[in-house]
């Protein structure tokens, strides 16, 4: 057995003399040990080098010289030396093929591109499952090792350009890294999945502006909304929309306040009809109106005919 041993190590010395470059050699007594990606028989060790060229993912192998047996490695001892371990039945070679030495242009060693496309070859031979780090690389300068910082995140795939999003046939789609966001083009209003035409109601509107419309406003001067007729926003000191909860009476300027019993439409919802109840007594809903109603996206717009009397009020919040 010592014998055949060493005469296997005699052949292979002879080899890798001729074969590989001055600085590759089998380190004997040696194994690196759970990166074995694949196995073949080989009676000669020089086939397992060149199959271990062939293949992108090798960068080194381990020959198990009892069973003639060429186990490829998708590392190196300098990339996991944890895993570098003592085997009397093996010995270890690194692959002669310089990783990414053919991307290097000459004399940069520093060159973002050139460690870019090292990287990627680091992540091809993870499966593209390795984690972003720093890495061990061959240095064709020194003939040593080097470390470098690969970012492995995943490739960003442009799901605008590729045609795989989901945007409204009225939206346009901006790729992200990672994903994609669509917006409805104007005049089209949504969330950019599902896009409508923006209602008219949305730019024929008047404004209700006063403070004295708030909900948090006490009463001064009961002002009642008996004679309001169309289209209305909620802007300004008044706040953005009703309140869809009841308010206390006795508030936003008058004796009856309003408030929107019911909630606010989506986009999507479009024209909807609601009813405004106003609080008088120990009665939320005293007196109630119909109103519609209408999401313009960034704001509701409200059509609203009179109060069933007086002093009611629709009241406002922020
Ligand atoms: C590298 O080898 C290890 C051990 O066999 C394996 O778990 C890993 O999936 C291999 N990677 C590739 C890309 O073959
Ligand atoms: C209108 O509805 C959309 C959902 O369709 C929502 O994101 C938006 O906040 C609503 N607008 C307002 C002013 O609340
Ligand atoms: C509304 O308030 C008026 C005045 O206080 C009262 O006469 C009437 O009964 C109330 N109606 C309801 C439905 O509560």
């Amino acid at each position: 057995m010592r014998f055949f041993i060493s005469v296997t190590l005699c052949i292979a010395y002879e080899i890798f003399a001729q074969e590989c470059k001055k600085d590759e050699h089998a380190i004997f007594g040696m194994m690196l040990r759970r990166h074995t990606f694949k196995k073949l028989k080989s009676s000669i060790a020089v086939e397992c080098n060149r199959a271990c060229n062939d293949d992108f993912r090798c960068h080194s192998f381990n020959y198990l010289i009892t069973e003639k047996l060429c186990e490829l490695n998708n590392r190196t001892k300098e990339a996991r030396p944890e895993n570098f371990v003592p085997n009397s039945e093996r010995y270890y070679v690194r692959s002669n093929k310089k990783r990414g030495e053919f991307h290097r242009p000459k004399g940069l060693n520093t060159d973002s591109s050139w460690f870019h496309s090292t990287c990627e070859e680091i992540k091809a031979s993870e499966d593209g499952k390795a984690k972003s780090g720093e890495y061990w690389i061959y240095s064709i300068i020194t003939g040593k090792t080097a470390l470098v910082s690969c970012d492995m995140e995943p490739e960003d795939i442009d799901e605008c350009a590729s045609g795989v999003h989901n945007c409204h046939s009225s939206a346009s789609c901006t790729n992200t890294v990672g994903s994609f966001k669509c917006s409805c083009n104007q005049p089209h209003i949504g969330n950019g999945r599902s896009c409508i035409p923006l209602p008219s109601e949305c730019q024929n509107y008047q404004s209700l502006t006063g403070s004295d419309r708030k909900i948090t406003y006490g009463n001064q001067n009961t002002v009642c909304d008996r004679s309001i007729h169309g289209w209305y926003r909620f802007e300004g000191a008044a706040g953005t929309r009703m309140p869809t909860s009841c308010p206390p009476k006795q508030r936003c300027n008058t004796h009856a306040s309003g408030w929107l019993n019911g909630a606010h439409p989506t986009v999507a919802d479009g024209q909807v009809t609601r009813t405004v109840c106003f609080h008088w007594g120990s009665n939320c809903c005293n007196w109630s109106r119909s109103v519609n109603v209408i999401n313009c996206s960034d704001y509701y717009v409200y059509y609203i005919t009179g109060t069933p009397g007086c002093s009611l009020r629709y009241c406002s919040r922020d």
